[in-house]
């Protein structure tokens, strides 16, 4: 299971690839696996151990592939099954591993079994994998309970029924998520065999691990009780956190280790996405035999205060030591750091209003803070996920018209949230031309516009641009992700807070951990200089350090 006593996924620093907004090869505007597989080499320099891919399976594309109509197939906008093999391969001859996205707690209303499922009567095995009930009140107008869909409006659509009695309004079914995401009922025993195959189909292709969407919502409470009251993400829930969960994830374990190493010496893995409160919740996750990991999105949610960072390091190492629990700052679901740190409070769903009302004030000061919050990420212990652009400090792009935006979230409020599509802008690749570089190759007169429309000085954030300027964050992330793979500090291990003496955790602003052998990690959250700790040298900064002092919003590696 490991290579030398060392299971690669401890430590492991991941790359997530959103693969429609990661690099276009047929010039049609859209993301592929062809272009993610020419672009290898970038993501070897960078230094990543693996990639997480988005999902690339057939879907109309409701929820950005996360409404899947085919789970062991590939769309044809992204490629092939062969491309697939030819990515886990390259991706090997680089020692990067491949990743993807497994979506157990709701398929598309284009897989063949809900079609199925609305083809057949009330009460048929064909519905009984879903969530299908009557409505409430008179002709069971209203739905079956109260419950929300996470991108807003109800959590039930209801169907029209042919049969018998002509064409009439009939059942309703349950989607947590866009009415296009019928939720599975996991009681159903077809429902755990069907993703055993799957999870089979994706392990013999070679991938390293699964990361596992919405891990925390699949199983139900059977009755479908109304929920009353507020109902943090911790709280007992009919739909989060349920106790059936762990059975299922020691089964997928089971399989998952019962699998020789891919290419690599090592254990596939599995990464859980669970959303919470309070970090007490990981807990039953953290089992030894469930999932090997989950997510800890401690810092994801945190705001820029030295005190906040730090409450969330350290809830997060209380639970898992880090290897457990990767540690990340961004994903596809989640407003950019530069951007985000623009405003000193944790990301909420409000953070985009925010940003966008904001207008261009604050913006270097979220660029200098995103690259300082890189080098706290990336000097923590255990292992962290980047997500793509990342490593280019991209801004949240905030200017993306109503007629343009895609994200459900968006339309199911109506535009109250305008949702999640500003993290999701194609790559610049280059620094001028269509798309920037994201088309690799051009159709007819020229690549097509890239899908999500890239804003004008999305140029200056080019690989091209950034690979030129030895400052740039691209090459921030490069030198830190090389020491990182060097330095006997980091990786696994602990830290130890090595704040100033006679001051409480995190204040001034000053956050410092020192890490053995002879490693520390400052990082300056407060609006004045601070003196560095002691050093014997600085390895790297996330801006300029003269004098012996750390500016504000930013961050050093020193050697001790
Ligand atoms: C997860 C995904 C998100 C998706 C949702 C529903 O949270 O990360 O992008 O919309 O699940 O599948």
């Amino acid at each position: 299971m490991s290579d030398g006593g060392h299971v690669w996924w401890e430590d492991a620093v991941v790359y997530e690839v959103y693969p429609r907004s990661f690099a276009d090869a047929d010039g049609d505007g859209v993301g592929d696996l062809p272009g993610l597989r020419s672009r290898l080499g970038y993501l070897a320099d960078l230094g990543v151990d693996a990639v997480w891919l988005t999902p690339f399976y057939p879907s109309p594309l409701a929820d950005g592939g996360y409404d899947v109509s085919d789970y062991c197939g590939v769309d044809p906008l992204l490629g092939t099954m062969a491309d697939v093999d030819g990515l886990v391969k390259d991706a090997a001859a680089h020692q990067i591993r491949v990743i993807v996205d497994l979506v157990p707690n709701h398929c598309s209303s284009a897989h063949p079994l809900f079609r199925a499922a609305l083809a057949a009567a009330p009460g048929s095995p064909e519905r009984a994998r879903f969530f299908f009930r009557d409505g409430r009140g008179p002709g069971g107008e209203q739905p079956p309970n109260n419950w929300p869909s996470q991108f807003g409006g109800s959590a039930w659509t209801r169907v029209t029924e042919a049969d018998g009695q002509g064409v009439h309004p009939g059942q309703w079914y349950l989607h947590l998520y866009d009415t296009s995401q019928p939720d599975w009922d996991w009681r159903n025993p077809d429902v755990p065999a069907l993703f055993e195959d799957v999870i089979g189909f994706w392990l013999d292709r070679g991938v390293a691990g699964l990361r596992v969407d919405v891990a925390h919502g699949i199983f139900k409470d059977p009755d479908l009780p109304d929920l009353t009251g507020s109902h943090p993400l911790n709280a007992p829930s009919p739909y989060r956190h349920r106790p059936e969960l762990q059975p299922l994830y020691r089964s997928w374990r089971a399989i998952l280790d019962s699998y020789p190493a891919a290419g690599f010496p090592g254990a596939r893995t599995a990464i859980g996405e669970v959303w919470y409160d309070v970090p007490e919740t990981l807990g039953p996750y953290l089992e030894p035999g469930g999932l090997p990991q989950v997510f800890n999105f401690e810092l994801i949610l945190a705001g820029w205060r030295a005190a906040e960072f730090r409450g969330a390091i350290d809830a997060a190492l209380a639970l898992t030591g880090g290897s457990r629990a990767p540690w990340v700052i961004g994903n596809h679901d989640v407003a950019r750091p530069a951007s985000r740190y623009r405003l000193d409070e944790g990301f909420t769903p409000q953070t985009v209003s925010r940003l966008i009302a904001l207008g261009d004030q604050n913006a270097e000061t979220g660029a200098r803070r995103a690259r300082a919050a890189a080098l706290v990420l990336l000097a923590l212990p255990g292992s962290a996920y980047i997500y793509q652009g990342e490593e280019l400090g991209l801004p949240e792009v905030t200017e993306i018209g109503a007629e343009a935006r895609q994200d459900p979230r968006f339309f199911r409020t109506g535009g109250e949230y305008p949702g999640r599509d500003g993290c999701r802008v194609p790559i610049p690749w280059s620094r001028t031309g269509t798309g920037f570089g994201f088309s690799l190759t051009s159709q007819g007169d020229g690549p097509a516009a890239p899908w999500l429309p890239q804003p004008a000085q999305w140029g200056r954030y080019s690989v091209e641009s950034q690979l030129a300027d030895e400052h740039s964050t691209l090459n921030l992330y490069r030198a830190a992700l090389r020491l990182r793979r060097d330095h006997p500090a980091l990786g696994p291990g602990t830290l130890r807070w090595a704040d100033r003496e006679g001051a409480g955790p995190g204040d001034g602003g000053l956050l410092c951990f020192a890490r053995e052998p002879g490693f520390i990690l400052a990082a300056n959250f407060g609006p004045a200089p601070v003196p560095l700790p002691a050093h014997r040298e600085v390895l790297l900064a996330s801006g300029p350090v003269t004098g012996g002092s750390l500016p504000p919003d930013t961050a050093a590696w020193l050697s001790a």
